[in-house]
């Protein structure tokens, strides 16, 4: 269900127009000409192999082929081939480009047609047909995507993940059904933790080192929010005891981009892309630098928190969207375990940190109607990210004005989330940047 589309326009209350604005991602919309300004992380490089199959992909509503050349090069272009539409995703895949099966017109990584070999060759012109393409880049491990104005291509956003060596970082792909947006708020949301995920969890069964201990000892944090150069930052902060708060930072990075306190402000290097494959499927891009200790620690016990599992995937299929996703989906209830929520050894019953999230993000509907909502001063950073992000892409579709960090991607570098204990005494802001001297940094 697409809410709201069966109505007239005129008809249509400002948060529903609001909230179409925000969440639409097609050609011609307005977020999705935003998105279309940044480059965007779209397949794992393990994914394709050199003359292997084609690999059916899609971004930001559009159908894709994705495929690597047998010299390796990668070609990203739409699925239907310009001269009768039939799928490349058939195509074979040759030297020198995707041939279609259906009349044998072969394409390179470009998007050209290189070859017409059905016409007799005083008819062909191939320079004169060319697939819709787009440019592509592989860096680290990583195929990314410019979907824009071919004149207009950007750097890549330099975040401090970006510096890390490719043997240092691991990176995480995981399918999830609903809207990009209400996918990322997820990530800026700091007041479900306490309740979500640890809800089963009291200060007594963790060690005394273990700064969850403030998570679970006051889950009503304080919440402080403030534009950011990249886009907007969040500060929840609480009381720790002996003249010491206790701080998790957050942020919302341009387009899709977050980076959550989940492990240590200190090392805490991580970034994660809330792809929108379409405007009711999502692919999380979770980059992050594995030197960094496990967010969840053990507890006093010796025992991992309940509710802790690795994510399982489903079998890999061909279909749009049958690359990562999860055992555990709406079909099945995400196998919710009924008995352990009832007697409390999983708040949610629902086994694995990003499945639970999974679930009530998820459970929202594929595009959550935004004007039932009752926000609260806890969900203060999404109210204001999603501000920044609807300003920003009116601004774009009606005079042009280019998103942050398209033109100075550097913007990024100094974004870190992460959570820490504090000496009282200084303004967030003075904290954020005091912590960031003190960080472990990755060299540009
Ligand atoms: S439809 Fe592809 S070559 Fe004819
Ligand atoms: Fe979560």
């Amino acid at each position: 269900m697409k809410m709201n589309e069966e109505k007239p326009v005129a008809v249509l209350s400002r948060a529903e127009k609001d909230n179409i604005d925000l969440t639409r991602v097609g050609p011609g919309t307005v977020m999705g000409q935003l998105m279309r300004c940044y480059w965007i992380p779209a397949a794992l490089s393990s994914e394709l192999q050199a003359g292997g199959d084609p690999m059916r992909l899609v971004l930001l509503g559009e159908r894709l082929v994705a495929f690597r050349s047998p010299d390796g090069s990668v070609g990203i272009m739409d699925h239907r081939c310009p001269h009768r539409n039939a799928s490349l995703f058939y195509g074979r895949n040759e030297e020198g480009g995707l041939r279609c099966i259906y009349h044998g017109w072969q394409f390179d990584a470009t998007g050209a047609c290189v070859d017409m070999p059905n016409v007799p060759k005083q008819h062909a012109c191939p320079e004169k047909v060319k697939s819709q393409g787009y440019a592509t880049h592989e860096e680290k491990g990583l195929i990314w995507v410019y979907m824009g104005d071919p004149a207009k291509k950007p750097p890549l956003p330099h975040m401090e993940i970006a510096d890390a060596n490719p043997e240092d970082l691991e990176i995480e792909f995981l399918l999830r059904e609903c809207n990009y947006l209400q996918a990322l708020e997820g990530d800026i949301d700091t007041s479900h933790l306490g309740f979500l995920h640890v809800g089963h969890v009291e200060p007594e069964q963790l060690n005394e080192s273990d700064l969850m201990r403030y998570v679970v000892g006051n889950r009503a944090p304080e919440l402080e929010v403030s534009d950011a150069p990249w886009g907007t930052t969040y500060c929840a902060a609480k009381e720790a005891g002996d003249g010491k708060s206790y701080l998790r930072f957050a942020n919302f990075l341009f387009p899709f981009w977050t980076q959550a306190p989940q492990g240590e402000f200190e090392t805490n290097i991580f970034s994660r892309a809330w792809v929108p494959l379409d405007d009711t499927h999502t692919m999380s891009v979770t980059i992050r630098w594995k030197k960094r200790p496990p967010v969840f620690k053990k507890m006093k016990d010796g025992n991992d928190l309940p509710g802790i599992a690795p994510i399982q995937y489903a079998p890999r299929t061909t279909d749009w969207f049958g690359r990562w996703a999860p055992v555990q989906n709406p079909r099945n209830d995400y196998l919710i375990d009924r008995d352990a929520q009832r007697d409390g050894r999983i708040y949610s019953g629902i086994l694995c940190v990003p499945m639970q999230d999974q679930a009530v993000t998820e459970s929202m509907g594929e595009i959550t109607d935004r004007s039932r909502e009752h926000l609260v001063p806890s969900d203060v950073m999404i109210a204001r990210t999603r501000r920044r992000l609807l300003q920003a892409a009116r601004a774009y579709a009606s005079t042009g004005e280019l998103p942050p960090g398209v033109q100075d991607p550097s913007i990024y570098r100094n974004a870190r989330g992460g959570e820490t204990l504090v000496d009282k005494g200084k303004s967030w802001p003075e904290h954020y940047e005091a912590q960031l001297r003190e960080a472990t940094r990755i060299p540009a």
